[in-house]
């Protein structure tokens, strides 16, 4: 993994670590373990500094997407509404957490705040598209179109 040509433009030092894995995450759409080495020598900074930091923001993922990312608003509307129940009923339905992504690679599920469309509370949010007052029910269906490829 050759991550230097994305960080030509960083200072060499410790204050760039914020910018290099924002821009090594915009590019593979995670933070691989061997950037992150990478990061370190390039930046000549400790790699226990660079995952210090990596893991210490919410932003930085350490495991690539899933095809379909389904973002669950927790907002103040959407909780009001029952996000919380939509979340769970989800994380059991898919066997996994907010913030992880299914073993298939196929959906990833992350918690995110306000969708800016609290009137149709409780939403979700998937690619670009807002799905309102959602129900149990309504994600098993878009569960069931994303495994047949139909969404
Ligand atoms: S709180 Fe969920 S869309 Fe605003």
């Amino acid at each position: 993994m050759v991550i230097i040509p994305y960080l030509k433009e960083l200072d060499r030092n410790e204050s760039s670590l914020i910018s290099a894995l924002q821009e090594t995450q915009k590019v593979f759409g995670y933070l691989p373990e061997e950037a992150l080495e990478e990061i370190a020598q390039y930046l000549s900074v400790p790699v226990s500094s660079v995952y210090g930091v990596a893991t210490f923001y919410s932003q930085f993922r350490f495991a690539p997407l899933g095809k379909y990312v389904i973002k669950i608003c927790h907002g103040t509307a959407c909780h009001v509404m029952g996000s919380g129940n939509i979340a769970q009923a989800l994380e059991e339905d898919l066997g996994i957490k907010e913030g992880e992504t299914t073993g298939d690679g196929l959906i990833t599920l992350e918690r995110v705040a306000c969708l800016g469309c609290c009137s149709l509370a409780p939403t979700i949010m998937i690619g670009d598209r807002v799905y309102g007052r959602m129900t149990h029910d309504k994600m098993r269906k878009i569960i069931r179109d994303i495994k047949r490829g139909k969404l």
